[in-house]
């Protein structure tokens, strides 16, 4: 039995701000039992919900040396679905209402602190991984700690290391001398060609640098994370490193967004049964957020954390001349205040047309997903994206940005070959997106056969773990060898 240990900041369903959480709860499931030993490791933030700590069982505690300090360790453990999960406490280091702060100082101490912790804990657990797969920059310390101290011990010996990049925007970065305190690595490490990129010390460079193969989540963004203007600095290095780096797609939990069971929304349907039966999440939809009721407008949905990322800017420069079509919008989302307020403003201003939903709601985005005709998603940049898998699969007509995982997720209708699963357009520009979604309008409005057509190809496309677990899976075997 090969063993595989997921390290990671959030998973479903403990605690979730993005997509990242959405993967890490539900990879591990998908990776083949019988020859695989899936764990994971990750924070046991106050502000999970107490529901969720009810399942957790108290293990044991130690204490680690970190930051001139002796730091409490405990270790909790709760097992969902047939996958061990393993929580590291330490209630000063993880409170806070969210997972992250909006200090990145405080971060970083976190952060640092939960990857010494997670490699620290593995005797005590007795388990020795054969691949650590680490996720995002919080975890990046993890492979230059094995290369580091923890090669003193023999049951350190031999471990191999994933770095996944979900978002390479972020990186974890501080001063050097800072970063060394906390980190109490040796000044050996913070040179350009290890942690330290542009003066600063940099936790998912390190990570990039030391680990034994690198992944993205989509093929695209692979390729496009060793150019300038998506490589936030790294490039230079990925493109160094580009034979240990691949793209492997992610996969969304087919059974937790299902159409045909979803407990969430009003009315289930399926691939068969969409055409009369999807209308009724969006009579209820309507319904509920006070929007026209009217069978026939086309309803374009937005379930996003509200970022520079998500391409909003776009948004909000064509919103009143959206507005002027015969159209509804439907918007879930926290994030910067700029596009929260910027939402609430047209939810006033063209009230029964826009509807802003400025909070986090797993079962309003449910709704949307199966409410809607349309998901808008034209992201400056977007790793993999989930939302518009989401869509497909609740068929929902996703209009994205070709980039990243956008682009090799959605395939853009031709009207001529009658294919395609969505509509999409190339440059970051509102006046393309607008375009696109005009042309989305009028398919919707005056081809009603053709847009069902592409609902039933988008509802049969694939994008379950299936095929993306057995790459991964193929990965590790490569790496143990
Ligand atoms: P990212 O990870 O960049 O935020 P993804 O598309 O990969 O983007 O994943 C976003 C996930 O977060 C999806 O599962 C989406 O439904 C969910 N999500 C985002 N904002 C909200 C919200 N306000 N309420 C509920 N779910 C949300
Ligand atoms: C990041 C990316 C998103 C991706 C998710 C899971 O949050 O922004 O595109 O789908 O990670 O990999």
């Amino acid at each position: 039995m090969k063993k595989i240990l997921f390290v990671a900041s959030e998973a479903v369903p403990f605690i979730k701000t993005g997509g990242l959480a959405d993967v890490v709860g539900s990879l591990p499931k998908c990776i083949d039992k019988r020859y695989f030993d899936v764990r994971v490791i990750m924070p046991k933030y106050v502000c999970i919900k107490q529901q969720w700590k009810d399942i957790m069982e108290y293990k044991t505690h130690f204490y680690m040396d970190y930051h001139w300090k002796k730091e409490y360790v405990g270790i909790f453990e709760a097992v969902v679905e047939g996958v061990t999960y393993y929580f590291i406490d330490n209630e000063t280091m993880f409170n806070g209402m969210k997972p992250y702060s909006d200090n990145a100082y405080e971060d970083i101490v976190k952060f640092a602190f939960f990857s010494k912790a997670a490699l620290s804990i593995l005797p005590v657990i007795d388990f020795k991984p054969d691949v650590v797969h680490c996720h995002d920059w919080q975890t990046g310390l993890i492979p230059v700690y094995l290369k580091e101290r923890f090669q003193g011990g023999e049951f350190y010996q031999n471990i191999k290391t994933v770095m996944t990049i979900h978002n390479l925007k972020f990186q974890g970065k501080w001063d050097v001398k800072t970063i060394e305190e906390i980190t109490g690595l040796p000044q050996y490490f913070f040179t350009p060609d290890k942690l330290e990129a542009y003066k600063d010390a940099n936790l998912l460079k390190g990570g990039l640098v030391y680990a034994d193969a690198i992944t993205t989540v989509s093929d695209t963004y692979a390729e496009e994370i060793k150019t300038d203007f998506y490589g936030e600095g790294l490039n230079g290095l990925l493109q160094a490193r580009s034979k240990d780096l691949r793209g492997i797609v992610n996969g969304i939990d087919y059974e937790e967004y299902n159409p045909e069971n979803d407990k969430l929304i009003a009315n289930r349907y399926n691939a068969v049964n969409f055409r009369k039966e999807k209308i009724k999440n969006k009579r209820a939809l309507q319904a509920e957020l006070g929007l026209e009721q009217n069978d026939k407008k086309f309803m374009i949905g937005l379930v996003s954390r509200l970022t520079d990322q998500k391409g909003l800017d776009l948004v909000s420069y064509v919103m009143d001349e959206l507005c002027m079509d015969d159209i509804q919008i439907v918007v879930l989302g926290t994030g910067s205040e700029k596009y929260e307020n910027m939402f609430r403003h047209f939810d006033w201003k063209y009230n029964g047309k826009v509807s802003a939903n400025i909070y986090y709601s797993e079962e309003v985005s449910h709704k949307i997903y199966a409410a809607c005709d349309a998901f808008l998603m034209p992201s400056l940049f977007e790793p993999c994206g989930l939302s518009q898998l989401m869509s497909l699969r609740y068929g929902t007509v996703p209009i994205v940005r070709e980039t990243g995982g956008l682009k090799d997720t959605v395939e853009p209708y031709n009207e001529y070959e009658s294919t395609g699963t969505g509509f999409s357009f190339t440059n970051y520009n509102a006046h393309e997106m607008m375009a696109a979604i005009r042309y989305a309008e009028k398919v919707y409005y005056e081809k009603k056969r053709e847009w069902n057509k592409i609902i039933d190809r988008a509802m049969a496309a694939d994008f379950s773990w299936n095929v993306s677990a057995a790459k991964y899976q193929e990965m590790y075997d490569w790496l143990i060898g």
